[in-house]
């Protein structure tokens, strides 16, 4: 249903124009989840904004965002307004600023209803009030206002808003951010039952690594405006590769199991990326190699290239990549990593 294929975007800044996304490829298929996961400015809410058409003005974007076929950046303005909220909802990552603060949060779910499908004022406001019932808000007065909600209770008004139309896939960036663990919890299996219920197909943008492991079952780890890993959420726990997933996964508090290790550095400004691999300034297995090229996806393991030994891996910059660049649009569910020096396999 989605396909990004070689993604890149960049943006005008001081200086010139500077790349934030590269080489951004994955597929996901009508109720499939795919959590994307990384520090904060690594490139998520951007990934997700290109998909939508509502990227920052003046960025320019090369590959293509395919939905049911259609390059998403090709299309018209026209085009993605009827697409977006009607066949693609998305949960921003801030709620309070999602939402109009002066209309009821009623008049706020009906209104892509009527938008959109084109439905009678009573249809749609009975429709809303399903919708509020379905995101476990029935009790409440749909006459009142975002501010007169809980942050957990805005953050469901914007998942009913995100699905009022049924669209065939949400994105939903940091959904359970700004709530608190029993609520992140709920509003984390409410997602999970609606994709199944409606077939839907999820995008789940989050820092941590404990949300993906409970909702999706694919996981893309980006850094820098690339993503560095992916594949099946169980066989990328179960075998991080990447020196950046084992780091982020040792700085997630639900994940390190005691007390979690900060990832020492920050996630380098787009203006400021070091050459080769962008995370060679805070990686532990950094070599030589490294700062010469900038290492692509490839599948693993990677056989018979004396993996655990500190050897580059078969994308190293003296030996080429035995195999092209594979995307995990390509290979869906295959375990691929970007690194000269990934761990091995336990
Ligand atoms: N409007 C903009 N103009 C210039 N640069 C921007 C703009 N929006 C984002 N960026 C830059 O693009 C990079 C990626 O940002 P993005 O918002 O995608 O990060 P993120 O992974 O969603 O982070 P967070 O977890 O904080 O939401 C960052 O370096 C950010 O500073
Ligand atoms: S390519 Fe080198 S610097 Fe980058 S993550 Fe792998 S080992 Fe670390
Ligand atoms: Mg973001």
């Amino acid at each position: 249903m989605l396909a990004v294929e070689n993604l890149s975007v960049s943006l005008p800044m001081e200086g010139g124009r500077v790349p934030v996304l590269a080489d951004v490829s994955f597929a996901l298929a009508r109720g499939e989840s795919v959590g994307l996961v990384g520090e904060s400015g690594s490139g998520k809410s951007m990934t997700a904004l290109a998909i939508m058409g509502l990227l920052p003005p003046g960025a320019a974007t090369s590959g293509r965002v395919l939905f049911d076929g259609r390059d998403l950046l090709a299309a018209a303005e026209p085009e993605l307004c009827a697409i977006r909220g009607r066949r693609i909802g998305m949960v921003f990552q801030e709620p309070m600023t999602a939402l109009n603060p002066l209309m009821s949060i009623g008049a706020q779910v009906t209104e892509p209803l009527r938008l959109h499908l084109r439905l009678g004022r009573a249809e749609a406001e009975a429709r809303a009030r399903r919708l509020l019932a379905r995101v476990g808000l029935a009790q409440i007065d749909p006459h009142r206002h975002p501010h007169q909600l809980s942050g957990g209770q805005r953050q469901r008004v914007v998942i009913a808003i995100a699905l009022a139309c049924g669209p065939e896939l949400l994105i939903a960036d940091e959904p359970t951010t700004a709530l608190d663990v029993t609520m992140q919890a709920q509003v984390l299996d409410l997602l999970g039952e609606l994709a199944a219920e409606q077939g839907l197909a999820l995008l789940l943008i989050t820092h941590d690594l404990g949300v993906v492991s409970a909702t999706a079952a694919r996981v893309m780890v980006m850094y820098a405006g690339r993503v560095v890993e992916a594949g099946g959420t169980g066989a990328v726990f179960a075998a991080m590769a990447h020196p950046y997933t084992r780091a982020l996964f040792a700085a997630s508090p639900h994940e390190a199991g005691g007390r979690p290790a900060p990832i020492p550095g920050q996630v380098p400004d787009p203006q400021h990326r070091p050459p080769g691999c962008a995370f060679a300034p805070r990686c532990p297995r950094a070599q030589r190699d490294c700062v010469a090229t900038v290492p692509v996806l490839s599948p693993l393991p990677f056989k018979g290239r004396g993996l655990g030994e500190g050897s580059a891996c078969g994308a190293s910059a003296a030996s080429p990549a035995p195999s092209p660049p594979p995307s995990p649009a390509s290979g869906r569910g295959s375990h691929v990593a970007a690194c000269f020096h990934p761990h091995p396999a336990p």
